[in-house]
């Protein structure tokens, strides 16, 4: 069971198919653009939109709004410190305002970062600040019935392969926990231990992207034989303990609607993020958020590593994944925390990649049901290769179903899992979409699309 209660509620309106179809036309067959009351049940992120609890409310009401020094600081730093071990504590207004911080002060032109895989955000940060970007993932993550238990982890040997190719120019390593680009699949403590050996063995940083790390070190407890019988807050402990630095979107585990932080113990780096955090973001001891925020912040660094909401959130999870996948639907697996995948391509394999199969199935599923994903996929990935003129999709095309945490039931979610499957035993009527428009960067935000052959 949902081991919560409601006492605020939030009705969602039922709409029709006729409906849903003017919707995803106005919005130009990209369910991004669309408004969120016309989504039934929104899967799209499970980033800020978490349901708050009574203890975070509580917090918040007591903030304390100072201009700078605020007491709301003081001890959302103090519980940071506690957690993370690092001594300076940089809060962001997100997590990508933390990556864009760390690029513009310690990135140069020509620095190499290696990779887990980075997320999208976090590669367009860095490369924008001229580093190129190499993700090293290993080789079962790319095989979507491969049942490894830690598909998120760097592979090692490329790593150290490539922080000797790079020897000066390897700037940053970051692992990103759990590994959300390629279906949220953890990294096992032993790997991020390697990797720390070897990063420091080459004098190279280590950072985390912890976005989700309350997830991997549960994730550590059921799989790593080494972890049986660790809470994941010790877990997360240890993690934390083998990197240089991290960076953390708080509106994933960290239950928050808004709000980031970094923390790591390098002065020069400190010093240099924190003159960028003034100049675009906000003063050092707010970075950017009220404190209300940063209240908010507090109570979850404690709340997300909670047994009972961590167990419950991977159950679910899994059953409505287990579900998809008695229904015959091509899932990938193992299932992590935060969402299940499906993939596009064997979902659809009458579309062809440029026919966005992934993408085309988010929008026959919003058509069929009024459920919203989000494509991590041949929108979000494909590169048109400037040499060749030719696309170069990503290895994996898939839908991502992001559960938003202490939000929906488990009668939502077989609601999800009924449409799901229905529409898989008509898969061969999912249309296939084309880009009317295509943005420079992040196309999946903005981009707008026509069904292939009209209508
Ligand atoms: C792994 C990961 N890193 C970074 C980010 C960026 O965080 P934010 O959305 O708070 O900017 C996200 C989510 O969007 C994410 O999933």
């Amino acid at each position: 069971m949902e081991p919560y209660r409601s006492r605020v509620v939030e009705p969602i309106r039922v709409t029709t198919r006729a409906e849903r179809e003017e919707y995803i036309r106005a919005a130009g067959y990209n369910p991004f653009l669309l408004a969120a009351e016309q989504v039934m049940i929104d899967l799209v992120t499970d980033s800020g939109t978490s349901a708050l609890s009574v203890a975070q409310w509580a917090a918040m009401h007591g903030s304390d709004e100072s201009f700078t020094g605020s007491r709301s600081f003081e001890k959302f730093q103090e519980v940071a410190r506690e957690l993370f071990g690092h001594r300076h504590v940089i809060p962001t207004h997100q997590g990508r305002a933390a990556e864009h911080l760390l690029a513009q002060a310690v990135l140069r032109p020509g620095d190499v970062v290696l990779a887990n895989t980075l997320f999208a955000t976090t590669r367009q940060n860095f490369e924008e600040a001229g580093a190129t970007c190499r993700d090293l993932p290993i080789r079962e993550a790319l095989v979507r019935g491969s049942d490894h238990p830690f598909k998120g982890n760097i592979d090692l040997k490329a790593l150290e392969a490539e922080l000797a190719a790079a020897g000066e120019r390897a700037r940053l390593v970051v692992l990103t926990v759990t590994d959300n680009s390629r279906g949220g699949q953890p990294v096992a403590l032993a790997n991020i231990r390697s990797a720390s050996e070897l990063c420091r063995r080459q004098r190279v940083p280590l950072w985390l992207d912890a976005a989700r790390v309350a997830e991997n070190s549960f994730l550590n407890t059921l799989r790593a034989p080494e972890c049986a019988g660790m809470t994941a807050r010790q877990v997360a402990r240890e993690t934390f303990a083998l990197v240089d630095g991290l960076f953390m979107s708080m509106k994933k585990d960290g239950l928050g609607n808004v709000g980031g932080v970094m923390a790591l113990d390098d002065d020069t780096w400190a010093e240099a993020i924190r003159h960028r955090l003034l100049v675009s973001e906000g003063i050092p001891s707010a970075g950017g958020l009220a404190g209300r925020d940063l209240e908010c912040m507090r109570v979850a660094l404690d709340e997300m590593f909670d047994a009972d909401h961590l167990a419950y959130r991977i159950e679910a999870t899994a059953a409505l994944g287990q579900e998809l996948e008695q229904a015959g639907v091509p899932v990938l697996t193992p299932f992590g925390a935060h969402a299940v995948y499906i993939d596009g391509r064997a979902f659809c394999p009458h579309l062809p990649d440029e026919q966005l199969p992934a993408w085309s199935l988010s929008v026959a599923l919003y058509l069929e049901s009024g459920v919203r994903g989000w494509e991590t996929g041949n929108v979000m990935m494909g590169r048109l290769d400037p040499a060749t003129g030719q696309w170069r999709w990503p290895e994996l095309d898939l839908l991502r179903l992001a559960i938003p945490r202490r939000v929906y039931s488990q009668s939502h979610l077989a609601y999800v899992a009924r449409a799901v499957g229905e529409l898989f035993e008509r898969r061969s009527e999912v249309r296939g979409l084309r880009f009317v428009y295509r943005p420079p960067a992040l196309p999946q935000f903005i981009a707008r699309f026509e069904p292939v052959g009209g209508g």
